[in-house]
């Protein structure tokens, strides 16, 4: 009888551009205060990649870090998925310049849109990928230069954002990995939070919007809080869990304050939940796997532990991976 594969994360990695940008750095560029960014949303300062850092260059250190923690080498991985809203190109994707980088020749590579949730939902789908035996070892990857989508001096959306990779690689093991995904997507809230011009729709609106990232800020909050709450219920229930099974959530890093209404919600308390925003800003889709990778090797999250992984993002976009590290 052939026994069940699962999905085990081998080993992470992530990297963050050199550059610091500090809440004091920002009050010189816009209207804002140290105060007001670290009272609403916790950030303390964010990394802005260098002019010439493209978001493949971060995402190919942090697969390296990812590759080598599994203790493989690149022609070990046979599928690359990257979850990125801010590519190299239109097209070949990041996934497929990251295949050339690594100098892996002939297994898939794709791209992941899904914002903030991107990472998430490229777990998920790596998942299926080793389930269904047609992948053993896969490097998933969620890497962002949001810095190039932010009108910086619009202060309602610049104080929140930073640019980094964080990276996973999959394996196919008899051990338990991930139990379970939940995916999910509302393209009603589309305007809420978005770049609203593009390929196929013309760059009209690139005049109107700079081709930067708009947000109405509150009303994101007030969704995130309360679809974040009904997340956690649902990955849960499905596997007949309560909250105090769970070891460690690793959340999207957006605001320490969806952050925190999360964690109530599952009641757990703050030093059982991984949290980077202070240091990252948000960014985006490497946001989760960045949070993981420092809680890995800083030593707090172990093997045998179990973790929910959540995002929330533009789309809107949101999801959660429940695993045993
Ligand atoms: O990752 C994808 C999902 N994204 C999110 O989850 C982001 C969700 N939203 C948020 O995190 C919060 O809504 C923000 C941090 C963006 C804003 O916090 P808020 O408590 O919702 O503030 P607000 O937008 O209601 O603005 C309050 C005030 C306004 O002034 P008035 O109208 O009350 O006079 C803003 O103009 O704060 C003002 N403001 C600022 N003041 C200083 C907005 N940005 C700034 C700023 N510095 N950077």
């Amino acid at each position: 009888m052939r026994s069940v594969i699962y999905s085990r994360i081998k080993g992470t990695g992530s990297y963050l551009p050199e550059k610091v940008l500090t809440n004091l750095d920002l009050e010189k560029m816009v209207d804002t205060t140290d105060q007001w960014i670290t009272e609403r949303t916790g950030i303390r300062q964010r990394h802005v990649a260098a002019e010439n850092e493209t978001t493949c260059d971060i995402a190919e250190k942090a697969s390296r870090h990812a590759i080598a923690a599994a203790g493989l080498e690149p022609a070990d991985i046979d599928l690359i998925i990257v979850a990125t809203t801010t590519p190299d190109r239109i097209f070949p994707s990041t996934a497929c310049l990251l295949q050339e980088r690594l100098g892996i020749r002939g297994p898939a590579a794709f791209d992941v849109q899904a914002v903030c949730t991107g990472f998430v939902y490229a777990l998920s789908i790596a998942d299926k990928f080793i389930r269904t035996g047609s992948a053993r070892n896969v490097l998933v990857v969620g890497a962002e230069t949001l810095s190039r989508i932010l009108d910086w001096s619009d202060r309602s959306t610049c104080v929140l954002f930073g640019d980094g990779a964080g990276a996973v690689v999959l394996e196919a093991s008899e051990e338990m990995g991930i139990i379970s995904s939940n995916l999910h997507a509302d393209g009603r809230y589309k305007e809420l939070l978005t770049v609203p011009h593009g390929i196929s729709q013309g760059f009209d609106q690139l005049k109107e919007s700079g081709g930067f990232i708009r947000m109405q800020g509150s009303e994101v909050f007030k969704v995130a809080v309360n679809t974040l709450g009904r997340l956690v219920d649902e990955a849960l229930a499905d596997n007949n869990l309560s909250q105090s099974d769970i070891d460690w959530l690793v959340p999207h890093q957006a605001n320490i304050r969806i952050i925190q209404a999360t964690a109530k919600k599952l009641k757990m308390p703050m030093d059982k939940v991984i949290v980077t925003v202070e240091k990252h800003g948000n960014t985006s889709a490497a946001s989760v796997p960045l949070a993981l990778d420092v809680a890995v090797r800083d030593g707090r999250i172990k093997r045998g532990e179990t973790l929910l992984l959540e995002a929330f993002g533009g789309g809107f976009t949101w999801g959660s991976v429940l695993l045993k590290y």
